[in-house]
């Protein structure tokens, strides 16, 4: 069930590090976001707040608000653990379990969630889950060989499915496309425009021509210089932000200038 995010004034520490300053913003249900901005803004600091990674980082800790559908992910008496099954998150480098079979790359999130299933609903699962990440006509005869055996781009979509199959309601992706072939990356976006159909969605991209093919809106980060925090200069419609953008920042970025 897709979700909307409100965050209001968040500060993202590492330690006495303020990394991300007073990142407000709004993300609609059923909607691809794009964060894009020069390496070192917070962009991958900021996506991991949205379900409470970062503070796996010792020491790490944000100030503000995350609302999930207007619930704050930070208050008090909220497990972590609880809010990641609902804000998925898929990484820079497809990590499948690699001596894992494929189906049980697929249950591996459901079954760490404490789910028993029978072997019928295990069964309806994987064939969903890899059904909505574009992949079942590629694996479905080999279900019990290991998730390892596939390409990088099977391999990227197998943890889109193992993402889905706890039916969260956000999915984050870091650069999901940086680590394959071109061929990969368009079978991934085309899968990231699908995904959008249930799912709220946020990636990471420093590919400008990706952010204009898969987003509705775009958010533009950017930092002042060494040790000073990043922040959000412009968030719009991802026409508006290539086309027409309000800040001098953006269209130097997006133009090329800088980054
Ligand atoms: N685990 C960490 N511990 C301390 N500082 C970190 C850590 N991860 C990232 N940072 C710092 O936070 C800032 C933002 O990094 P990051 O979020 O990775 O930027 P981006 O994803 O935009 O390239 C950088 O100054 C980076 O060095
Ligand atoms: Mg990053």
């Amino acid at each position: 069930m897709s979700k909307r995010i409100d965050v209001k004034d968040l500060n993202v520490y590492y330690g006495n590090f303020l990394a991300v300053e007073g990142v407000s913003i709004n993300i609609a249900p059923r909607s691809v976001t794009a964060f894009i901005g020069p390496s070192g803004c917070g962009k991958s600091t900021f996506l991991r707040t949205l379900n409470r990674m970062h503070e796996v980082i010792p020491n790490a800790r944000v100030e503000g608000e995350v609302l999930l559908d207007g619930d704050n992910l930070y208050a008090p008496g909220v497990d972590p653990v609880a809010v990641r099954s609902h804000v998925g998150m898929v990484f820079q480098r497809p990590n499948p379990f690699p001596t894992m079979s494929i189906r049980d790359n697929v249950l591996a999130g459901v079954k760490l969630n404490g789910g028993r299933l029978s072997r019928s609903e295990a069964q309806e699962i994987v064939e969903s889950s890899l059904l909505g990440a574009n992949l079942w006509n590629e694996v479905k005869d080999r279900l019990d060989k290991p998730g390892s055996g596939l390409s990088g781009g099977q391999q990227q979509r197998l943890c889109i499915a193992r993402a889905i199959a706890v039916k969260p309601d956000v999915i984050l992706m870091d650069e999901p496309c940086s680590a394959l072939d071109p061929i990969s990356t368009l079978a991934v976006e085309d899968l990231i425009n699908e995904l959008k159909e249930q799912y709220t969605v946020v990636i990471v991209t420093h590919n400008m021509q990706q952010a204009a093919r898969v987003s509705d809106k775009t958010a533009f980060f950017n930092i002042a210089g060494t040790g000073k925090p990043g922040k959000l200069i412009e968030y719009a419609e991802t026409a508006t932000i290539f086309n027409n953008p309000k800040e001098k920042a953006t269209e130097d970025y997006v133009s090329g200038r800088f980054g």
